[in-house]
């Protein structure tokens, strides 16, 4: 359940509420953040000091709880930690979220850090109380946080956090799909679960099954689907952008909704994991809904290939040639490099409506976490458009780094065969080699980005800020903030 989100104006001093938020600023020792200097009265100017006794330091993600006593209205009072430095959005965002964590069980919070941000704390407040409880049978856990009221005294107000909501609702709509597990999440469930959403916002929706895919001439798709008795779906979301769209924007994603590696098998150690390889498929049909929602003037279509990547004795197999949509030939050396095959048919497909800028994001290369980590997404393309994605997320908090498509690496792909390899005979540089067999698919001279989230959208670790274990929704807000920025400036 999603907490209801409120803005409100008012002292947080006399305030009807479970409890009251406040941040706090690491600097030499605890230091209050902007907002608070109500509370801060009704302690007599004593708060930063009682804090510093709790233990409280200010640094992110602590959150110190202190019970009032009628020293304000609330009964309790949640310190949250915003860190060192100038407080930046995605400051606020996290400490937000992580407030939202720690005040599950409670009913009604207020809190302060709408004064600061009022979209970061909404987003974060949405973010950080999320959960996936679908399939916990014994009501597991307290639940989130049932109403947060965000103080501000903006005009706006009430339009910010209208925004913030259905950002935040984006991004747990991508969560929710990336949590629903393969075995009831498959192609045909998937495309109609993407069906629905679309519906609801009143865009254009049209799904290919296994038999028009194989007739159209998605050898891609068509190949590595064919393993399963789960078949494989190409989505197609498309929302106008309103009377006088500014640009065409072609989103791609892949669907994987289960890569087992196919014959060429994965280790057992970690293979659950897979369950996620479509966080891809997930964000950029979540970000397509949410474009239309906010009427965003920006033309968005989505092009959504999805299959499952199995072993038997349909599957396609190491040797294999496939013709993909387009025409070029694709030897298969590694069924396990599987994503790339999908996004070929799928990026020729998009490239077809001729769009101005055309995005593709996938989880595809365990060597995007060896490259950057856990926590950053690989963003790679041609070169300035590839530069203003990678700005936009870290702009909006969740990071990436432009990486080189490396020319010398093409000839590694040549095939004995066919017009290409799907992979090469090394490891070295595994997320660059996927980047340039990508870039064989996509007409010369359209801007484009290939965002590789094999890490960030997926999170094994513990809590922190607003992400929890599971789908991060990564990367909706970047793929919003691209399209908001090309509404802004073409
Ligand atoms: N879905 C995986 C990539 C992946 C790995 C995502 C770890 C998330 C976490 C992808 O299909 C894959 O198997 N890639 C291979 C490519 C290789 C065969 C060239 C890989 O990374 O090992
Ligand atoms: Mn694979
Ligand atoms: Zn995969």
């Amino acid at each position: 359940m999603s907490p209801d989100l409120h803005t409100a104006s008012g002292s947080p001093a006399t305030v009807e509420a479970d409890a009251v938020v406040i941040g706090v600023l690491a600097a030499d020792g605890p230091r209050l953040a902007p907002g608070s200097a109500e509370v801060d009265e009704a302690f007599d100017g004593g708060l930063a000091a009682l804090l510093a006794v709790a233990g409280a330091t200010g640094k992110a993600d602590e959150v110190v709880k202190i019970p009032t006593r009628g020293t304000i209205t609330a009964p309790l009072l949640v310190a949250v930690g915003l860190g060192t430095g100038e407080v930046t959005p995605e400051q606020v965002r996290r400490a937000s979220g992580a407030a939202a964590r720690a005040l599950a069980g409670t009913g009604h919070a207020v809190s302060t850090l709408g004064r600061i941000d009022l979209a970061a704390a909404a987003e974060g407040s949405l973010l950080g109380a999320y959960t996936f409880t679908e399939y916990r049978t014994n009501g597991n856990g307290k639940a989130p946080v049932g109403k947060v009221s965000l103080l501000s005294d903006a005009a706006d107000a009430e339009t910010v956090v209208r925004t913030a909501a259905a950002v935040g609702a984006a991004v747990r709509t991508a969560r929710d799909l990336v949590n629903t597990p393969p075995n009831d999440l498959y192609p045909a469930v998937f495309a109609d679960r993407a069906k629905a959403l679309a519906e609801a916002v009143g865009i254009t929706v049209e799904i290919l099954d296994d038999a028009q895919l194989a007739e159209g001439g998605f050898g891609g798709v068509t190949g590595v689907g064919q393993g399963s008795s789960r078949k494989p779906r190409l989505v197609r979301l498309s929302y106008a952008g309103g009377p006088s769209p500014r640009a065409k924007v072609a989103l791609v994603g892949k669907g994987i909704t289960f890569d087992t590696g196919g014959i060429s098998i994965k280790p057992a150690a970690g293979m659950d994991q897979m369950t996620s390889d479509m966080g891809g498929a997930a964000a950029v049909i979540a970000t397509t809904v949410l474009a239309a929602t906010l009427e965003l003037p920006v033309a968005v279509t989505a092009t959504v290939p999805m299959a499952e990547n199995m072993p038997s004795d349909t599957a396609y197999r190491p040797g294999d040639v496939l013709r993909m949509y387009g025409g070029k030939t694709v030897e298969v050396l590694n069924t396990d490099a599987e994503g790339r095959l999908i996004l070929a048919d799928a990026i020729v497909r998009a490239a077809e409506d001729d769009p101005d800028y055309l995005i593709e994001t996938s989880t595809l290369t365990g060597a995007q976490l060896v490259a950057l980590g856990q926590r950053t997404m690989g963003v790679m393309g041609s070169d300035e458009f590839r530069d203003r994605v990678a700005a936009q997320a870290r702009a909006c908090g969740e990071d990436g780094w432009a990486m080189p498509l490396l020319d010398h690496m093409r000839p590694e792909l040549d095939s004995r065969v066919a017009d290409i390899a799907n992979v090469t005979g090394a490891r070295f540089g595994g997320m660059l080699v996927a980047g340039v067999f990508l870039r064989e698919f996509v007409p010369a001279g359209l801007p484009w980005a290939h965002l590789d989230i094999a890490g960030p959208s997926f999170h094994t670790g513990g809590p922190y800020g607003y992400t929890v274990k599971g789908g991060t929704g990564v990367p909706v807000r970047t793929l919003l903030a691209v399209l908001q920025d090309i509404a802004a400036n073409g």
